[in-house]
């Protein structure tokens, strides 16, 4: 983490780069930067913006939405981490017992290698979007330790080399930190999770490991869960490298304010963080002031993440309202996102860069 000071000199030296730039004199990473869309105006990225900070900054993208090129030319340029919004989870990967479809996953894997972006791996063991052959049937302990274990080492053997990090485990814990009661806790005990940590770690040694969850982005019985699980499986030598917070958030919930402090207590485990899935969602219809107030808070999501040494990159859910997940899982709810439903950057996209500037 640089100082004060040095934080304040790279802020000046930002500004210096901005006015030569805006003067026509050509400076360092500006002077490589893409052309605008505008005027033919260098300009950086939020990737090359946050590359400076030694951090990524990433969009989920889902495969339908490929074929609209005006969204994937503005994918491939602002970001560089992608993670696919379905195309990895299990009922996608596994559709019949033992029989594995990639095509979604290598879609968006392949898309991210064209433009040299790198890829967070989403999800291998979570309650939803599971198969109905997995769903529909009473399996006793055994059965689903082996179905479990195959299905994560085919699936991370399949992306080893190709994925920086895997959600390994999504969303295990309720919001009191007590375990979520899935059919893989129900059958498995809690000694779920170690084992597929363990068993993602054989199957892709150099791919970091994650928990992820959201609602654990303040510091609360939810994270406290986190917390003390992450702790222990530390002790015992477990491979877990980091825990993703999704960051869905939520104006008319307020905005989690130890976020930063957070952050700061998993780092000291010797984990990093991530925020994995940002969106900060409104109550339609968004007016000028709730979207001066999502500004603001992607400004803080970004300045905490930044504070804290081990916070290595932000995802967001998708990057324009045009595809965000919010208005079909939140009825009346939306504009949850940096760029609106024609494309264009949103106060908060402004709001990010400067944060990162
Ligand atoms: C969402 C996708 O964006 C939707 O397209 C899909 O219909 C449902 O899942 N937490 C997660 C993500 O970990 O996988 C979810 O993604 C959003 C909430």
């Amino acid at each position: 983490m640089p100082s004060t000071a040095a934080r304040t000199r790279l802020r000046l030296a930002g500004a210096l780069a901005a006015v030569l730039v805006a003067s026509g004199v050509a400076t360092g990473p500006a002077a490589q930067a893409h052309e605008g869309p505008a005027h033919g105006k260098p300009r950086t990225t939020l990737a090359d913006l946050a590359q400076r900070h030694g951090r990524y900054f990433g969009s989920a993208t889902d495969n339908p939405e490929l074929t609209d090129t005006a969204y994937t030319k503005i994918l491939g340029e602002e970001f560089d981490m992608i993670t696919p919004g379905n195309g990895m989870k299990w009922y996608a990967t596994e559709p019949q017992q033992g029989v594995f479809d990639w095509t979604a996953g290598d879609e968006i894997v392949d898309l991210a290698r064209d433009h040299h972006q790198k890829v967070r791996a989403h999800t291998l063991v979570w309650h939803s979007q599971l198969p109905g052959w997995l769903t529909g049937k009473e399996w006793t302990a055994d059965e689903l330790r082996a179905v479990l274990k195959n299905h994560i080492q085919t699936e991370v053997r399949h992306y080893r080399g190709k994925v920086y990090a895997w959600d390994v485990v999504n969303e295990a814990f309720n919001e009191d930190g007590t375990y979520r009661e899935t059919v893989f806790y129900k059958t498995l005990g809690p000694g779920y999770i170690a084992d597929a940590l363990r068993w993602a770690h054989q199957a892709d040694p150099k791919a970091k490991l994650y928990l992820n969850d959201y609602n654990i982005e303040a510091v609360g019985p939810k994270s406290d869960a986190y917390y003390a699980l992450a702790k222990e499986l530390k002790a015992r030598r477990v491979p877990l490298d980091g825990i993703g917070l999704q960051a869905h958030l939520a104006l008319q919930y307020g905005y989690p304010t130890t976020l930063e402090d957070n952050l700061r207590r998993f780092s000291r485990l010797g984990l990093d963080t991530a925020l994995t899935e940002v969106d900060v969602r409104m109550l339609l219809p968004a007016t000028d002031e709730k979207l001066a107030q999502q500004a603001d808070w992607y400004r803080d999501m970004t300045e905490a993440c930044l504070e804290v040494r081990r916070c290595v990159g932000i995802t967001v859910w998708d990057y324009t309202d045009k595809y965000s997940w919010i208005p079909a899982f939140f009825p009346g709810q939306g504009a949850a996102l940096p760029w609106d439903e024609q494309l264009a950057p949103k106060p908060a996209y402004q709001a990010i860069r400067e944060a990162l500037s």
